[in-house]
Order: C-alpha cells, then structure tokens, then sequence
C-alpha cells in the first residue's frame, strides 16, 4: 500500500523545494454509474415476493405518515436479498414507486452506499478488508490466498458463479484483524490457512462457523483479560468522608 506512493518534487527556487505525494487511483470493483447491460436494464421487470411485500408493510408500519422515505434502505436491502445479493436498476425503481419518490432519490442512497452490490456477484460475495489494521496484520496474504485459491482478480467472479471477490475499506471489526465478510458472515482473526479452510468448506455446501479463527470468543485481549479483573469496589469508593 505504502510502496505505492509516489514522489514529485517540485522546485520553485533555489532555496525552496516542496515534496508533494500522489496515490495511484484505486479502480472499485462497485459500480456507481449505471451503463444498461442484458441483464440489467430498466426493461427487466422487477416484483417484490408476496412475503417480501408483507415483510414491506411491516417495516413502512416503523415510520410515521411522511417519513416514509425512511423505509428506503431496508426496502433496498430487502430487494438486494431478493435478487441475490445485487440490485438491479428495476428493484430500484420498485422501490422509488413504493415509497413515491423520484427515481434520483433512490440512485443517490444506492449509490452511495456501498452495501448496496449494483452488479451480479456469486453466490458467496467474498469481501476482503484491506485498511490499515488489517493490512498490518496480512490482509495482502489473505487476499492473495483468495485470488490464488479461486482464480480470480478483485472485482471478478468464478465460472462457476459460487465466488465473487470484492476489496472494500474497513468493515469495523479491526480488533480482530485481519478479516473478511462472506455473505453476512465475519470471520476474523485469518491466517492463510484459515482463509484456505474457509473456502474449501464453502466449495463443499458447508457452512464455516463465523467469527475469531484464533480461539478468542469475540474480541477480548488474546493473552487474557487486562483490566476489570477484580471485583468493582462498592458505593462511596474515594468519596470525601465528609460528604
Ligand atoms: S481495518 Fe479491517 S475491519 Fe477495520
């Protein structure tokens, strides 16, 4: 990551000399202009199932007469669900008619957030943290350990559909870094071999338990607990004795 900064120095006077760094622009593999493809374009149509629309009338039943707009990310969500795990332009509009607003306002929430996949992915979406915690506890293994496994680069799907292998920034579980989110699974604390495990159990219709690989029950400090280990002192601990 670091190495891929670059130097230009500029030299605007015999005694001043300023360095300025520039990062190569990173393509994401999330698509945030919409280009019609054959499968998805605006003619495809879209409909929610009929459970689906009663799980919609239960979630637009939280918001109050003209907040309704509030429902849009669970609705999108529960589009996302539907398709599987993308959401196609159509669903979209489904959404915007439900909720009776303009189309744009839709495009700018799904487009935003990048929960929202605007392209087809496999029926495991591998996403692979690669910020700062986890970059620093081999992030770049575990990512290279995907790409060699499955075959394929970031952004990219496997022939046979099961994979789908995304770089995204930190998904807020870097005490247990590094990780990766498969679906709406975490698993945390990756070493290669981990990693490796994971996918073969995945390849073969099982599913991995989620969370540490390292034997912690979530995050608590690896070599045992560093604080809160005796009992709380009671009412009045450092009190004024006057008071
Ligand atoms: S940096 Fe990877 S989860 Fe936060």
């Amino acid at each position: 990551m670091l190495s891929t900064i670059r130097s230009i120095k500029l030299k605007w006077s015999p005694i001043f000399t300023r360095t300025i760094q520039t990062f190569p622009c990173l393509k994401h593999d999330t698509m945030f202009v919409h280009r019609d493809t054959p499968e998805d374009n605006p003619d495809i149509p879209f409909e929610f199932t009929d459970d689906n629309k009663k799980r919609i009338q239960a979630i637009l039943g939280l918001y109050p007469e003209g907040h309704k707009r509030g429902a849009m990310m669970p609705l999108l969500d529960l589009a996302q669900r539907q398709v599987g795990g993308w959401l196609p332009l159509s669903a979209m509009h489904k959404v915007a008619e439900i909720l009776n607003l303009p189309r744009m306002r839709v495009y700018e929430v799904a487009t935003f957030y990048t929960m929202f996949i605007r392209k087809p992915v496999g029926k495991y979406h591998v996403q692979v943290c690669t910020t700062t915690p986890c970059w620093l506890r081999g992030s770049d293994e575990v990512l290279n350990t995907i790409k060699s496994e499955l075959n394929i680069k970031v952004g990219e799907t496997t022939t046979d559909k099961l994979f789908t292998l995304s770089e995204v920034e930190c998904l807020g579980a870097c005490v247990n870094a590094p990780m990766v989110q498969i679906n709406d699974d975490y698993y945390e604390d990756l070493t290669v071999e981990d990693t490796k495990s994971i996918l073969n159990d995945l390849k073969l219709g099982k599913r991995p338990a989620p969370g540490p690989r390292s034997g912690r029950y979530a995050c608590e400090p690896r070599g045992g607990l560093t604080s809160l280990t005796s009992e709380p002192p009671g009412p009045g601990f450092k009190v004024r004795p006057d008071l």
